[in-house]
């Protein structure tokens, strides 16, 4: 405090009137992060997409869930995660005591991948730094990984995502925990099989809401 008080005095006595403090200011970084992403033409994923899917959600998230890339109603409307398995991620957040407001939803791509095929190695290299930059601006608490192509890119890592899920992982400082994607589990066509994975789905959310109490002031 006495030093604040003397660092102060100085500038006082130096004719400073104003102290330009850096402030992290997320909603601007993020807007400059969208303009940008919104005119990109990196990959050659942007000539066949309908719309940029750049990512929505808060400004102070306490998770950043990242999927693999749009899908087609993605795609149409330019948001993340609205068709089928959207609508379990919803039901996954609900569950959680949460809104879609509280958190933060993004892709490893951008722009819908055609036939919602697996991005590309060098379509991944291309939109990676917009999602490395959208965690470094918006400081989550913890990153959960929907699905083995967000995990295995964001880590540049070859897990199986049956084996490594649930586990915490770390993404430079920031807790990351792995589970299935949603549409892996609308995929399976057997009923145990599904309860198994939702349930396991559930386990790994109880680990991340774990973590996010541990972490509160
Ligand atoms: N699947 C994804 O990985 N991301 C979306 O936004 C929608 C479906």
């Amino acid at each position: 405090m006495s030093d604040l008080r003397s660092i102060l005095t100085f500038f006082g006595e130096m004719g400073a009137e104003f102290l330009h403090l850096p402030v992290n200011d997320p909603r601007a970084e993020l807007a400059e992060l969208n303009r940008e992403i919104l005119q990109c033409r990196r990959c050659r994923l942007h000539e066949t997409k309908t719309q940029y899917v750049p990512g929505e959600g808060s400004q102070h998230p306490g998770i950043f869930f990242v999927g693999e890339g749009p899908g087609e109603t993605e795609d149409q409307f330019g948001r993340p995660f609205i068709g089928r398995a959207g609508q379990l991620l919803d039901r996954i957040i609900q569950k959680m005591g949460m809104t879609r407001d509280d958190v933060f939803i993004g892709n490893v791509v951008k722009c819908r991948p055609p036939n919602n095929r697996e991005p590309l190695k060098d379509e991944v290299e291309a939109c990676l730094p917009f999602l490395r930059r959208q965690i470094a601006v918006l400081r989550p608490r913890v990153i959960v990984c929907l699905g083995k192509v967000a995990l295995n890119n964001l880590l540049n890592s070859s897990y199986s995502m049956g084996r490594i899920r649930g586990q915490v992982l770390d993404f430079e400082g920031t807790p990351l925990v792995p589970t299935y994607h949603p549409a892996f589990i609308l995929h399976k066509k057997d009923k145990e099989d599904i309860s198994r994975a939702k349930w396991e789905v559930w386990e790994d959310m109880q680990k991340v809401l774990e973590l996010i109490r541990r972490d509160r002031p």
